[in-house]
C-alpha cells in the first residue's frame, strides 16, 4: 500500500470529535495535527487525541509540508477562506457543511480545486448512513421509476443551537436553512438524481425567537444577537419538470422528541419513505397496493464513514464522494429562497 495520508484538523470544537474516529479507523489515514484558534480547547483535544503537533494558527497547520488532507471543522464563515489556502498550500480538503454559506464562495472553492487539482468534499454525513445507502442504491436501480416530486423536511419544536456562529449571520450566513436545511436538502437532492434547480419559491419566518422568555432546549436562552431566520419553507422546481417542497425549522410548535427528519420520493413506479425506508407500488393486474421494506445491510457511524470515503477517494485518485458542484446546487437553491422570501416572488436560478 501507498503512503499513510497525514491529516490535520482545522476547528476542533464540537463536529470535529465525530471525524477523528473516521481518520484513526481508516487503513489510508492518519490524524497528526489539530489546528484552533481556542487554545483552551486544542490543549484539551491534544490531550484526549494524544496528538502534539497543535497550531493556534490554522496558516501554520497549513505549512506543515507533511499534511496532505485538511479537514475543516470551524464556524461556516470560515470554510471558503480555509479551504482555499489549504488546496494552494497543496492539500485535499474535506470541509463541514455548508461547504460555504454563500455560492459566490462556493464557485471560487471549485475554480481553485480545478487549479490545483486537489480532492474537495462536502461533508454530508446522512448520506453515509446505512439507510440513507440502501435507499439510494434501490433508487439508482430505477425502483421508483420517474421520480417527479419530494417532500422533505428537517424540524425542531425547540432546538436552535444559540451560539454566535450558528445564529450570527455575519458567522453562519443563515439560520436553519444554513444548518439543517443543507442535511435534508443534499440528501432529497442525491436521492432524486440531482437534477438542476432551476427555480425557487420560499418564505422565512422569525416569529417565535422574539417572543419574550424564549429559549431552546438545545441552546438555552435566546441570545440578543440572534439575527437569522427561525423556519423556511419552499418549493423548487427542476430543468427536467420535478418538483420540491421542503420545510426547515429550529424553534415550530411541532410535535417530535427532538427533530423530525422525513423524506417522501414521489415515482411513477412508486414512492419511497426515508428514513423508514419503506417502498410503496401498485400491482395494476392484481390491483393490490403493495408495501415493501428495504433492509440494512451497513452499519457505521456516518461521520466516520465520510471521512474514511474522503481518505479512500484520495488514495485511490477517485472523485470526490460528495462532489462540491452538488453543494453548489443546494447552497444556491438556499440563497434563492431567502432572495425569494425578500422579494415575495418565484425566483429563476438559471
Ligand atoms: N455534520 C453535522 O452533523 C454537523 C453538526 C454540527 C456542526 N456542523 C458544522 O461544523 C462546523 C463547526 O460546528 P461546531 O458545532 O463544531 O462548532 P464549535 O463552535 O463547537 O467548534 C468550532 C471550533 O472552531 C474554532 N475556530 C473558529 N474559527 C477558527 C479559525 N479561523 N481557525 C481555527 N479554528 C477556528 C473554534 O474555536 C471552535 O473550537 C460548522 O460549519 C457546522 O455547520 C456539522
Amino acid at each position: 500500500m501507498s503512503r499513510t495520508l497525514k491529516v490535520g484538523v482545522i476547528g476542533v470544537g464540537g463536529i470535529a470529535r465525530t471525524h477523528f474516529p473516521g481518520w484513526k479507523e481508516s487503513p489510508h489515514s492518519e490524524m497528526i495535527a489539530l489546528a484552533d484558534t481556542d487554545g483552551k480547547v486544542l490543549q484539551q483535544r491534544g490531550k484526549e487525541e494524544g496528538i502534539s503537533l497543535l497550531y493556534e494558527d490554522p496558516c501554520d497547520l497549513l505549512r506543515n509540508p507533511d499534511i496532505d488532507i485538511v479537514d475543516i471543522c470551524t464556524p461556516n464563515a470560515c470554510h471558503a477562506p480555509l479551504a482555499i489556502a489549504a488546496m494552494q498550500a497543496g492539500k485535499h480538503v474535506i470541509c463541514e457543511k455548508p461547504l460555504a454559506p454563500t455560492p459566490a464562495e462556493i464557485r471560487k472553492m471549485i475554480a481553485v480545486r480545478d487549479k490545483t487539482g486537489k480532492l474537495l468534499m462536502t461533508a454530508q454525513h446522512f448520506r453515509f448512513s446505512g439507510r440513507a445507502k440502501a435507499l439510494k442504491s434501490v433508487l439508482a436501480q430505477g425502483m421508483l421509476g420517474e421520480v417527479y416530486h419530494a417532500r422533505s423536511w428537517m424540524l425542531r419544536r425547540s432546538g436552535a443551537p444559540t451560539r454566535p456562529g450558528f445564529v450570527m449571520k455575519k458567522h453562519s450566513g443563515g439560520g436553519p436553512c444554513i444548518d439543517i436545511g443543507v442535511h435534508i436538502l443534499d440528501l432529497t437532492l442525491w436521492m432524486m438524481g440531482n437534477p438542476k434547480p432551476v427555480a425557487v419559491s420560499g418564505v422565512t419566518q422569525n416569529k417565535l425567537a422574539k417572543l419574550p422568555g424564549q429559549f431552546s432546549t438545545w441552546g438555552g436562552p435566546i441570545p440578543k444577537f440572534w439575527d437569522v431566520e427561525e423556519f423556511a419553507a419552499a418549493m423548487v422546481r427542476f430543468a427536467n419538470g420535478s418538483t420540491l417542497v421542503l420545510e426547515v425549522s429550529w424553534l415550530l410548535h411541532h410535535k417530535t422528541e427532538s427533530e423530525d427528519m422525513q423524506m417522501w420520493l414521489y415515482g411513477v413506479k412508486g414512492g419511497a419513505h426515508w428514513p423508514s425506508n419503506e417502498i410503496l407500488s401498485t400491482d395494476y393486474k392484481a390491483k393490490q397496493l403493495l408495501n415493501t421494506q428495504l433492509t440494512l445491510e451497513e452499519r457505521g457511524e456516518p461521520h466516520a464513514k465520510e471521512c474514511m470515503a474522503f481518505a479512500e477517494a484520495v488514495a485511490q485518485g477517485a472523485p470526490s464522494p460528495v462532489p462540491p458542484e452538488q453543494s453548489l446546487d443546494v447552497i444556491t437553491i438556499l440563497d434563492g429562497l431567502y432572495r425569494s422570501a425578500a422579494s415575495g416572488k418565484e425566483v429563476s436560478l438559471k
